[in-house]
C-alpha cells in the first residue's frame, strides 16, 4: 500500500496537475483535499488541453476513482458544469466520482461577497480569484454555512439559507429564495450518484494496497496560517492539511513531491521579493503563458526563491522534488537563483513569517550561465545541456533534496524520470 502527495511549494500554478498526470498511470484513486474552484489545473493531452477546477485531474486515466474529499469547498453549480463540459469531451463520470457528503458549499452569495469585499478594498485587495472561496470557509468556520448534505434535507436548507442571508445582513426576497432553494436541491439531485462518505472510503483502499494520489491545489506560500498572510487562500494548503482535509491519518502520506516551477511566479496581489519588472519578467510570461487558468490574469514572474522554495519544501517534508516549465529558460544568457534575504544589512537565509518583512527584503543572487539548446525533446538527464544540468543541481543543493522529474514541455511525454 501506499500513497503520494503531490503539492505545489510556491505560490500556485507550479503545473501540479502535469505531474499529477504523469505519475497518475499508477494512481487508484486522485484526491482533492482543500481549495475550490479557485484552482486552475491545466493538462495537455495529444494537443487537447484540459482545464480542472474542482474535479481531480485524474479523471484523464478511465479507470482512475477521483475523490473530492471534505476539505474541498464546492460550488454545485460550477462543479456541475466542469462536469457536463468534460462529458461533452468523452469523459465518463460513472462509479468514478466520489463527493464528501461534509464538502462545505460555495453560494452565490460567497461569490458576491468575495467579489464586494475586494471592489471595496482598493490597494488593500487581495486579488482573489473571486470565486468565494474565503467567505465560503469562513462561514463554515462560523458554523453558519451550508454543507453538501444539507442539500438532500428542504426544510433544514431553507431554514439555514434564510439564517445564512441574515448573518451577512443581505437581502433576499421569498421569491429568491425560492429559486436558489430549488436549483440547490435540483443540483443536488443531479449529483447525489457521486455523494457519499469519502474518508472511509480512501482509508479503506489504502488499507486494501491501492495506489492513492494526493493532488494539491494552490500553493504552499498560499498557506492559510504558512503562507503571507493576508495575501493567501483560505485553506492549509500544506501537507498536514491531507490528514484533516481526507479524513485519514498522518501515517497514511507515505511520500511528499514537492512542485517548484523553475523559475517563480505569482498571481495576485502580496509581497514577491523575486520578481521582475522589466523585459526578461515579460519574456518568462510570453514564453511560460503565464496567465491564470482560472482568471486569466497575468502572472507576475520572478526569478526561483531557493529561500522561500526551501522554507515550503522543509514545512511540507517533501521526499523529492518536481521541477516544472524548466524549457522556458530556454534562451536567457543568465538565470538566477535568490539564496538570501538582505533586510537593511542583515542577512538571512529564511522565509520570514510575515508579510511585512517578506516585502522588506532585498534577494541575494546566485548568477549562472544560461543555455540555448532546445530541451523540449530530451527525455534523459543527460540530454540536458551542461549549463541547464548545472542549474538544476544548484537548485537541488540549496533545498537539500532530490529532484526526481522534470518537466520540459506541457505534454505528458515530455517529462524526465531521474533514476
Ligand atoms: P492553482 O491550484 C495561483 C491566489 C489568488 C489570490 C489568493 C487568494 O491553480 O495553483 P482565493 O480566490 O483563493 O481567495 O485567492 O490566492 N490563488 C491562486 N494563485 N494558483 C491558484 O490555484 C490559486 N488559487 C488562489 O490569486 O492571490
Ligand atoms: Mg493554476
Amino acid at each position: 500500500m501506499s500513497s503520494i502527495a503531490v503539492l505545489g511549494c510556491m505560490w500556485g500554478d507550479e503545473a501540479k496537475a502535469k505531474i499529477v498526470d504523469v505519475l497518475g498511470e499508477c494512481a487508484d484513486l486522485v484526491v482533492r483535499f482543500q481549495g475550490g474552484s479557485n484552482a486552475g489545473h491545466t493538462i495537455y493531452l495529444n494537443e487537447d488541453k484540459y482545464v480542472f477546477h474542482s474535479i481531480p485531474s485524474g479523471i484523464l486515466y478511465p479507470e482512475t476513482v477521483c475523490v473530492i474529499a471534505s476539505g474541498v469547498v464546492v460550488d454545485v453549480f460550477d462543479l456541475i458544469e466542469e462536469i457536463t463540459e468534460l462529458e461533452k469531451k468523452g469523459i465518463s463520470f460513472k462509479d468514478r466520482l466520489l463527493i464528501d457528503s461534509r464538502a462545505a458549499l460555495v453560494l452565490p452569495l460567497h461569490k458576491e461577497l468575495d467579489t464586494a469585499n475586494e471592489d471595496k478594498s482598493g490597494k488593500n485587495k487581495i486579488g482573489t480569484t473571486k470565486r468565494g472561496i474565503g467567505p465560503a470557509y469562513s462561514d463554515d468556520r462560523a458554523r453558519t454555512g451550508l454543507r453538501l448534505n444539507d442539500l438532500y434535507h428542504k426544510d433544514y436548507l431553507k431554514n439555514r439559507l434564510q439564517n445564512l442571508y441574515q448573518y451577512h445582513n443581505q437581502a433576499i426576497t421569498p421569491k429568491e429564495l425560492t429559486t436558489l432553494l430549488n436549483k440547490l436541491i435540483t443540483a443536488g439531485q443531479r449529483l447525489s450518484q457521486y455523494v457519499c462518505q469519502t474518508d472511509t472510503y480512501i482509508r479503506r483502499r489504502y488499507l486494501e494496497g491501492d495506489q492513492i494520489l494526493f493532488e494539491g491545489a494552490q500553493g504552499t506560500l498560499l498557506d492559510i496560517t504558512y503562507g503571507t498572510y493576508p495575501y493567501v487562500t483560505s485553506s492549509n494548503t500544506i501537507a498536514g492539511g491531507i490528514a484533516t482535509g481526507a479524513g485519514i491519518p498522518l501515517r497514511m502520506v507515505d511520500k511528499v513531491i514537492g512542485v517548484y516551477k523553475a523559475y517563480c511566479t505569482r498571481v495576485g496581489d502580496g509581497p514577491f521579493p523575486t520578481e521582475l519588472h522589466g523585459k526578461i519578467g515579460d519574456r518568462i510570461r510570453i514564453q511560460g503563458n503565464e496567465f491564470g487558468a482560472t482568471t486569466g490574469r497575468p502572472r507576475r514572474c520572478g526569478w526561483f526563491d531557493a529561500v522561500a522554495a526551501r522554507y515550503s519544501a522543509e514545512i511540507n517534508g517533501v521526499d523529492r522534488l518536481a521541477v516544472t516549465l524548466l524549457d522556458v529558460l530556454t534562451g536567457l544568457e543568465e538565470v538566477k537563483i535568490c539564496t538570501a534575504y538582505w533586510t537593511g544589512n542583515q542577512r538571512s537565509e529564511d522565509y520570514p513569517a510575515d508579510a511585512f518583512s517578506l516585502a522588506a527584503v532585498q534577494p541575494e543572487y546566485l548568477t549562472m550561465k544560461g543555455w540555448d539548446k532546445d530541451i523540449t525533446a530530451c527525455r534523459k538527464y543527460k540530454q540536458l545541456p551542461k549549463n541547464a544540468k548545472e542549474y538544476l543541481e544548484a537548485v537541488a543543493d540549496l533545498l537539500a533534496f532530490p529532484i526526481e522529474i522534470i518537466s520540459v514541455g506541457r505534454e505528458r511525454i515530455q517529462t524526465i524520470l531521474m533514476n
